[in-house]
């Protein structure tokens, strides 16, 4: 039997771990192509699907001006056209938001439409709520929506602190008597803390008026599924489901 010198040994060893690194990689192109492929075919018809309801939002609300952009931090145009829809339909008298921004003008667009309600819109940012001040103006819906200065404070809930909106201008500016009929959470931003918007739930769910609507947007995040998940234990009275857009929408309901 032929025996192997250790330099043939050695130079076999190095073939088998090259052949083994290289359908390593030639799995990893092959995994990536894939995406590629995936993203491209998904890619088109979920912007197409934006632009849909873009174009729906600016039927629906009859807007003669532009609204600020929909990508990045805003909410998207589904989401939107979700809120808008619903506050047509159900006609709230009371709105609460998390976060200001183009809902805030999605919102008092449909509140001057409906021809009552008033959007209370809880602003942690001065120069944010500055900017959502100048954009109710410029589109004429300064008599249906105040965007109320709310920096985030430490606040506890349950064992736990969170920096979350401080509520005194909320708490003064609401009508006396009346719950929430409708509340949209976009806020504050995920970088704040973990579970970032879960106070929303036990601040301001006691709050809800009887038959009211949460959505919560960007519910497709780990960090929302968990808060759900918790608001589902602690509020089992509302009702879960969700709606289909892009970056995720769920939809509490009181009975
Ligand atoms: C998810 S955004 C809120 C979006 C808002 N609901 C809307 O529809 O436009 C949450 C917070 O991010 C901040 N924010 C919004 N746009 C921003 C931007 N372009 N850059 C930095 N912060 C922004 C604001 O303070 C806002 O309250």
């Amino acid at each position: 039997m032929p025996m192997f010198s250790s330099t043939s040994f050695l130079f076999i060893v190095f073939l088998l771990l090259l052949c083994g690194y290289t359908l390593h990689k030639v799995r990893l192109v092959h995994i990536l192509l894939h995406e590629v492929r995936d993203h491209a075919l998904h890619e088109p018809a979920g912007l197409y699907r934006q632009l849909e309801a873009l174009q729906g939002l600016y039927a629906e609300l009859h807007l003669g001006k532009s609204l600020p952009g929909t990508r990045g931090w805003a909410a998207s145009p589904d989401f939107l056209l979700e809120l808008a829809r619903h506050a047509q339909a159900a006609r709230p008298q009371v709105v609460v938001e998390c976060s200001s921004g183009t809902s805030t003008l999605v919102l008092a667009r449909s509140m001057q439409l409906n021809g009552g309600g008033m959007v209370y819109s809880l602003e942690h940012d001065q120069d944010y709520a500055t900017h959502t001040r100048r954009e109710l103006e410029r589109h004429g819906l300064t008599a249906w929506a105040r965007v109320l200065d709310a920096p985030l404070q430490p606040q506890q809930f349950g064992e736990e602190t969170w920096p979350w909106y401080a509520l005194d201008r909320l708490r003064a500016a609401l009508p006396p008597g009346q719950g929430i009929d409708m509340l949209a959470i976009d806020g504050p931003p995920q970088a704040t803390r973990k579970l970032a918007r879960y106070p929303a739930g036990p601040a301001l769910f006691p709050l809800l008026a009887p038959g009211a609507a949460v959505f919560l947007d960007d519910a497709r995040r780990p960090d929302e599924q968990h808060m759900l998940a918790l608001w589902r234990t602690e509020f089992p009275e509302l009702k879960q489901s969700t709606r289909p857009c892009e970056k995720g929408c769920a939809l509490l309901q009181r009975a």
